[in-house]
């Protein structure tokens, strides 16, 4: 018997073969900090060790979610409200609750990337770790601030109710009993929480097929009248909604079903209709099927000294072993760099890990990223920057500029000062939070407002939120003007993961908007209180 995890291989390895990642040139307009985020957690983030060898979490939350959409009026759909109906008796279970808090928990939702799009993203994993297709993320689901209309359909409605359902979920009859059959070839029933299906105390938890995997048996067992699923041969026959939806047509889906290719193919379809399923006036972002050629992190600033350092970092897909990367940037008058740039190149690298792979996914790519540390004139400052890659092979090198116009900095009179904040522990109650320290030009006549994004939900059990705090900074006695430049403070918890700004200076109001904290690092100071 081959282990659980090399079958898992085996079927995404060959629907990989079969769908093909073949790679093209693809980047984004910088800056987009929800495209640069949804390709970090998609690509590199650690939600996948969550599902890892398909560990039970995230199993049914994506379809509950959805189940409150209605074509007729365009309500409903992917967009969290789950979170607020949790009392309902259709999504009982404490693996709901699980995989809410697992999710909220990993403090992953930005301002740009709310819950329903990580239950999304959630959903896409699970699949994947169970063995099932890589199914297409595509985010930008707004999260609900209220329950939706109750419409999860329950075992023990007739077919006619079912059929009605999936219908205003926008699903036809034959989609219908394809989606059921895709849904439970992973998890099954659990007896505390169906004592009227699963009758019998014994048995805690009785699986839809005898694999975990996402694969066809759930069908194949139906066909042979093998079936295990409660749903289907369960001692209570009020509840067996799957053999009522299965055998609606006479089982001619399901036969169609009982081809893996076909299976595979029919899942990731609908699967994908599931999850993109959204309110009216939501748009979701393309497809991303692949990462980005080119990613740049967020620019972090420092001023010391009449000079500003830059540290930025560009992530290159299958970069050649030769390659040295430089980074050029044009000043802001065009007296003191060249005209072809300034520049310095990489000081460094770090290997990129594409996570998926713990999903058993490979994706055929490699990727570094090069590290700059960029010393810029304060007087002339940037105005902009671009990349020079050259494989020292004798080709041409690469230019990386944002299409043509360079990553623009769109002002360089309010930034966040990455040499002057620190995280603070205050000892003895080892409270930890950000001492932040912003940059503006002006005089102590400025003044700057912060908004903090901390993700860190707000309760055990859902409905969890976001913390967002806004407040007025004060200018900072530690670091007093200098150069031009007046520093304000301001105390942000330690999990915040974005910041915005608002300075008015001189009567000009500066904007800094979804600053990524994840690029900062900061010394821990221990401060005794
Ligand atoms: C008429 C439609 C459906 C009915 C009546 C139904 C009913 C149920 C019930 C009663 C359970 C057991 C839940 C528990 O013990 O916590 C279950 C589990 C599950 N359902 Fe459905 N379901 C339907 C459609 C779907 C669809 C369309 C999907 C997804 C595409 C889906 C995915 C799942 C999954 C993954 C589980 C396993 C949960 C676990 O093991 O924790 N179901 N379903
Ligand atoms: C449901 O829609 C699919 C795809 O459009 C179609 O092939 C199928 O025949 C439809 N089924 C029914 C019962 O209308
Ligand atoms: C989800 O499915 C897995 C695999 O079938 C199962 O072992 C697990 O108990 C389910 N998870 C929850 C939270 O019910
Ligand atoms: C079968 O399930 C239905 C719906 O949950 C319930 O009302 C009924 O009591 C159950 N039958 C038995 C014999 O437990
Ligand atoms: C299917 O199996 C059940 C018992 O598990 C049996 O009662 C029934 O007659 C079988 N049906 C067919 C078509 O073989
Ligand atoms: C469909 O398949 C099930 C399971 O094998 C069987 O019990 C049922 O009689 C079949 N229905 C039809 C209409 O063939
Ligand atoms: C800043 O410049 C002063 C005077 O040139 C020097 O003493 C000091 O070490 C410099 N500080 C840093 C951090 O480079
Ligand atoms: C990298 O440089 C080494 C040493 O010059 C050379 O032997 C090798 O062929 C180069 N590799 C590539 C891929 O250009
Ligand atoms: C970048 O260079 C500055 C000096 O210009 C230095 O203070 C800072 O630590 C450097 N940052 C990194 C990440 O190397
Ligand atoms: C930040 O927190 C520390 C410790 O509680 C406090 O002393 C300081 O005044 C706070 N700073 C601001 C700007 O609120
Ligand atoms: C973090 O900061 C230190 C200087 O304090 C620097 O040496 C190091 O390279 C920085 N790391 C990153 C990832 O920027």
């Amino acid at each position: 018997m081959p282990s659980r995890y090399s079958v898992i291989q085996a079927v995404v390895v060959g629907y990989a073969v079969g769908v093909g990642y073949a790679h093209s040139t693809s980047t984004f307009q910088w800056p987009n900090a929800q495209l640069s985020y949804v390709d970090k957690q998609l690509w590199e983030g650690f939600l996948p060790g969550l599902v890892a060898q398909c560990a039970p979490r995230g199993n049914t939350t994506a379809y509950h979610d959805m189940s409150t959409h209605n074509v007729d009026d365009g309500s409903g759909g992917l967009d969290a409200s789950i979170q607020f109906e949790l009392d309902r008796a259709q999504n009982i279970g404490q693996g709901m609750i699980e995989s809410l808090n697992d999710f909220s928990g990993f403090e992953i939702v930005a301002p740009m990337f709310g819950m329903a799009d990580l239950i999304a993203l959630g959903a896409i994993f699970a699949v994947a770790g169970c063995g099932g297709p890589l199914i297409p993320f595509r985010a930008g689901r707004v999260d609900a601030t209220e329950a939706g209309p109750p419409n999860v359909p329950e075992p023990q409605q007739d077919l006619a109710t079912h059929t009605e359902m999936f219908r205003q979920m926008g699903f036809n009859d034959t989609e219908m009993i394809a989606l059921v059959a895709c849904g439970h070839t992973i998890g099954g029933v659990t007896q505390v929480d169906f004592p009227t299906i699963v009758m019998d105390p014994e048995d805690s938890f009785v699986g839809f097929d005898t694999t975990t995997a996402f694969d066809n048996t759930i069908i194949s067992q139906y066909l042979q009248n093998t079936t295990e699923d409660v749903l289907v041969v369960g001692p209570n026959v009020t509840t067996r909604s799957d053999f009522r939806i299965f055998s609606s047509d006479g089982n001619a889906t399901m036969q169609s079903l009982l081809n893996p290719g076909t299976f595979t193919q029919t899942c990731a379809d609908l699967i994908e209709r599931m999850i993109n399923t959204v309110p009216n006036g939501v748009s979701l972002t393309d497809p991303f099927s692949e990462p980005f050629d080119y990613v740049v992190s967020e620019p972090v600033f420092s001023y010391r000294n009449g000079t500003l350092a830059m540290v930025t970092t560009l992530r290159v897909l299958n970069p050649s072993v030769n390659a040295t990367v430089t980074l050029l940037w044009a000043d802001r008058e065009g007296s003191f760099c060249p005209s072809t740039g300034c520049s310095v190149e990489s000081f460094g690298t770090q290997p990129v890990t594409f996570r998926l792979t713990e999903l058993g996914i490979y994706l055929g790519f490699t990727a570094e990223r090069y590290e700059f540390n960029a010393t810029i004139n304060v007087a002339t400052s940037i105005s902009k920057f671009w990349f020079e890659i050259n494989n020292n092979d004798g080709s041409d090198p690469i230019t990386v500029d944002n299409g043509g116009g360079g990553f623009v900095i769109e002002q360089d009179s309010l930034f966040f000062d990455n040499g002057r904040t620190v995280a603070v522990s205050l000892t003895p109650s080892f409270e930890e939070f950000f001492r932040l320290v912003i940059a503006v030009r002006g005089d102590t006549t400025a003044t700057v407002s912060m908004t903090a994004f901390d993700p860190r939900p707000t309760a055990f059990s859902p409905p969890s939120f976001p913390v967002i705090t806004t407040v007025d900074l004060i200018l900072d006695e530690t670091n007093p003007p200098d150069n031009g430049f007046v520093f304000f403070t301001g105390n942000a918890s330690i999990t915040t993961n974005f910041i915005s700004l608002t300075a008015t200076s001189g009567g000009t109001t500066y904007t800094q908007t979804n600053f990524d904290m994840s690029a900062t690092n900061f010394s821990l100071v221990e401060v005794s209180a």
